[in-house]
C-alpha cells in the first residue's frame, strides 16, 4: 500500500473519499440524530486541530481526493475554519480535488466567505423542512431563519449547495413539493435520505421511516422525473426534474446496492477509522498519531483498517425499532 497505488481494499475497492468528523457536539438535537440529553466525548479524547490536520493529510498522501468535514456540526468546532484554511494547502498542490463540508447550516452566514476563500466550492446543508414551526419541533429548538441566512450567504458566496432533507414519515411528504421548488428556484441540488437505525434517539424509529419509493411516488404527481446515470460514487441516485432543470439525489442505505462501489472511509473526531457506515468494524488512529511524530504507524493503522473493510453493511431496523448500530450519526457525520 503506497501511494502510488493508494488506499485499495480486499475487494478491490479504491478508497478516495474520507469524511472526518471535527466534533461530536452539535448545536441541534435532530430527533432522528440525537437523543435530547447526548452526552458528548469528553474533549480531552477529541483530536486537536494539528493532529486532524496531521490525520486527514496522512490520508491525502496515500491518495485520498475528496475530503469532507463533517460532525455533528463542524462549524461549532473552535477554530475549524483554522484547519480548512490549512488542508485547502492540498487543493493547491493538485493532490485534493475537493475539500467540502456537511453543516446544518447555522453558522454559515459567518463562514462562507472565509470557506470560498480556503477553496471550499460546495457543501452540504441539512434542512428537513421549511416551516418555522416543524423546524423547532424536529431540531428541538433550532431557528429556521438562521438557516436561511446561511444558505443566502453561501449563495452569494458563491458556493454550490445541496440540501440534505431526512424523508420523515407524516412530515416530508406533506412538504416534498414545497422543497423541491426551493432547492431548484435557488439553484440547489435536494438529497432525500431515508432514515438509518444509527444510535439510539429516544423515539420508535419505525415511526420515522418514510421510504423512499413512496415518496417519489408523490413527487411524480407533480414532476416529471428522469432517471440519470450520474453517480458520484456514493450511495445516491439522480433524476432530474424537467420542469426545473435541478436534480434530485435518492440516498436509501437500507438496500445493499451501493456497497460495491463504497470509495469511502470516515473517521471520528477521537480518530477511530471506521471503514463502514454500517459496522462496527473499526481501528483506532489517535494512538498511532499520539505516538510518534513519523507517519509510519499512522500509515500501517489505515492499513489494518482498510483490510478489514467489510462487503457490505448490514442495516435493519431491529424489533420495536431498536438501531442495528449502537453508536450515533452525530459521531460519525452521516
Ligand atoms: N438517518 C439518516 N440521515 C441522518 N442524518 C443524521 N442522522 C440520520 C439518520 N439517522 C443526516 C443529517 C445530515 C447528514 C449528515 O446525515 O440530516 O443531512
Ligand atoms: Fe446536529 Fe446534524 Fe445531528 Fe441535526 S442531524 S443533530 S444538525 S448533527
Amino acid at each position: 500500500m503506497t501511494s502510488h497505488c493508494g488506499l485499495v481494499d480486499t475487494f478491490g475497492r479504491r478508497i478516495s473519499y474520507l469524511r472526518l468528523s471535527v466534533t461530536d457536539r452539535c448545536d441541534l438535537r435532530c430527533v432522528y440524530c440525537m437523543a435530547e440529553d447526548t452526552a458528548f466525548v469528553p474533549r480531552a479524547e477529541l483530536l486537536s486541530l494539528e493532529e486532524l490536520d496531521r490525520l486527514a493529510s496522512a490520508f491525502v498522501s496515500l491518495g485520498v481526493t475528496k475530503l469532507r468535514l463533517t460532525g455533528g456540526e463542524p462549524l461549532v468546532r473552535r477554530g475549524v475554519m483554522d484547519l480548512v484554511a490549512g488542508l485547502s494547502r492540498h487543493l493547491r498542490d493538485g493532490a485534493l480535488r475537493e475539500l467540502t463540508l456537511t453543516t446544518n447550516g447555522t453558522q454559515l452566514a459567518r463562514h462562507a466567505d472565509a470557506l470560498t476563500r480556503a477553496g471550499v466550492r460546495r457543501v452540504n446543508v441539512s434542512l428537513d423542512t421549511l416551516d418555522p414551526a416543524r423546524y423547532r419541533v424536529l431540531t428541538r429548538g433550532g431557528q429556521l431563519g438562521t438557516v436561511m441566512d446561511g444558505l443566502r450567504a453561501a449563495l452569494e458566496a458563491g458556493l454550490r449547495v445541496k440540501l440534505n432533507a431526512v424523508a420523515l414519515r407524516g412530515t416530508t411528504g406533506e412538504e416534498i413539493h414545497d422543497l423541491i421548488a426551493f432547492a431548484h428556484g435557488r439553484g440547489m441540488d435536494l438529497t432525500l435520505i431515508e432514515t438509518m437505525p444509527l444510535g439510539d434517539v429516544g423515539v420508535d424509529r419505525t415511526d420515522q421511516y418514510l421510504p423512499l419509493d413512496q415518496l417519489r411516488r408523490e413527487i411524480e404527481t407533480r414532476w416529471t422525473l428522469a432517471d440519470t446515470v450520474e453517480r458520484t460514487g456514493g450511495p445516491a441516485r439522480y433524476v432530474r426534474v424537467a420542469e426545473t432543470g435541478g436534480r434530485i439525489g435518492f440516498i436509501t442505505p437500507l438496500s445493499h446496492s451501493f456497497c460495491e462501489n463504497c470509495n469511502r472511509v470516515r473517521v471520528s473526531a477521537t480518530g477511530v477509522l471506521y471503514t463502514c457506515l454500517g459496522q462496527e468494524d473499526r481501528v483506532d488512529l489517535r494512538a498511532p498519531l499520539r505516538g510518534s511524530e513519523g507517519d509510519a504507524a499512522l500509515h500501517a493503522a489505515i492499513a489494518a483498517g482498510l483490510a478489514a473493510k467489510p462487503r457490505g453493511h448490514d442495516f435493519h431496523i431491529g424489533p420495536g425499532g431498536r438501531p442495528a448500530v449502537a453508536r450515533a450519526m452525530s459521531a460519525l457525520g452521516g
